[in-house]
């Protein structure tokens, strides 16, 4: 019992140093360890220092003992007797119950009549704490029959797909509160009526000098037209517009008026103008931007629809 519960404490100690290191790092226990290899020896450390706290304890308690008289050493272990007794009763008594045996004494009353060379069969009961766990296992089998069989309980799959389209609202509500978390790499096409307007504003009040409310175009590149100077799509014009054009053309680095958020909403609004049709279009510059991203198209049907959209120009003009 003495080295059980000295075992116990010792585990108990390396226990709370192992929870500690867990709580006060970010990364998971071995992945702590490994990148720090001095808690290996500090939890070493800890683990001789408990075993170290043990034997003192013991040889202690045994120093003392010695020194006792014979009277005093019986009443000593008699009382640590009553201790233990008083201290473990209740897990002992629980056992017992549980294991549902009968002492050695009564056996004779459930003897068999088997006797096979002198080996003799006892007619115990089934000790209880398997009987319980049996009935456990029955309710269980009733309990999963009417839900998922009876009342149609969702599956292992269909609880994957609830809990992602959960986790989907979640993040869902997490960009629309922290829009300005995204940056190049993360930056997607905002279609919010509200971000739209936003952006609108934006555009509006900053932007229309050189690239015209419709985005005809003017200082600036016409934006309504396929092709793109610094590259088409979300990611780069948002680039553009948080970077900067070219060294000396005139379109500077907005990061400093505009936050991440708002870049996002001005670049997709004004990603809206691709297609339309302004009043002064402005000559396309640059190159025709092909989103790498989209689903395959042939290279023919690529040049009808820049055919097509030189032919809507035309067609407009006249
Ligand atoms: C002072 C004039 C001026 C203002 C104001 C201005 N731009 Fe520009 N913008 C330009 C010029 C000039 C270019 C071409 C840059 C280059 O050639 O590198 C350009 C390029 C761009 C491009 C890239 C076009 C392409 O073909 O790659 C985008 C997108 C853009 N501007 C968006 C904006 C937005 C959004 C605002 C308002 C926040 C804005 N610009 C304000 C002058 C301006």
């Amino acid at each position: 019992m003495k080295s059980a519960t000295s075992l116990l404490r010792i585990l108990i100690f390396i226990g709370l140093a192992v929870l500690i290191i867990e709580y006060t790092s970010e990364e998971s226990l071995m992945e702590t360890l490994n990148a720090n290899p001095v808690l290996w020896a500090v939890l070493g450390m800890i683990l001789l220092f408990a075993i170290a706290m043990e034997v003192i304890l013991y040889t202690l308690r045994t120093l003392l003992f010695r020194g006792l008289s014979l009277d005093a050493q019986e009443k000593y272990l008699a009382a640590e007797a009553d201790r233990q007794d008083k201290q473990f009763g209740w897990w002992k008594r629980t056992y017992k119950k549980l294991v549902g045996g009968r002492p050695m004494a009564e056996e004779h009353e459930i003897i068999l009549d088997h006797n096979y060379d002198g080996i003799k069969e006892l007619d115990n009961r089934l000790p209880p704490w398997w009987v319980y766990g049996f009935y456990a296992t029955i309710l269980f089998a009733v309990i999963y029959l009417a839900r998922y069989h009876i009342f149609d309980g969702t599956d292992q799959a269909g609880e994957y797909l609830q809990e992602v389209a959960a986790a989907q609202l979640e993040i869902a509500e997490y960009k629309r509160n922290n829009k300005d978390l995204v940056d190049v790499s993360t930056v997607e096409l905002l279609t919010d009526p509200a971000d739209l307007s936003a952006g609108k504003a934006i555009f509006t009040e900053l932007c229309v000098a050189c690239h015209k409310a419709d985005g005809g175009g003017g200082i600036g590149p016409n934006l309504t037209d396929n092709y793109w100077i610094l590259g088409g799509g979300i990611k780069n014009v948002f680039n553009t517009i948080m970077e900067g054009g070219r060294d000396g053309k005139g379109m500077i680095s907005w990061k400093s008026e505009l936050n991440p958020g708002e870049v996002a909403q001005v670049s997709s609004y004004l990603l809206q103008f691709e297609g339309t049709i302004p009043a002064e279009p402005k000559a396309p510059e640059g190159e025709i931007w092909i989103d790498p991203d989209a689903p395959q198209t042939g290279t023919e049907e690529i040049l009808l629809q820049v055919v097509d959209s030189t032919a809507a120009s035309v067609i407009d003009n006249e």
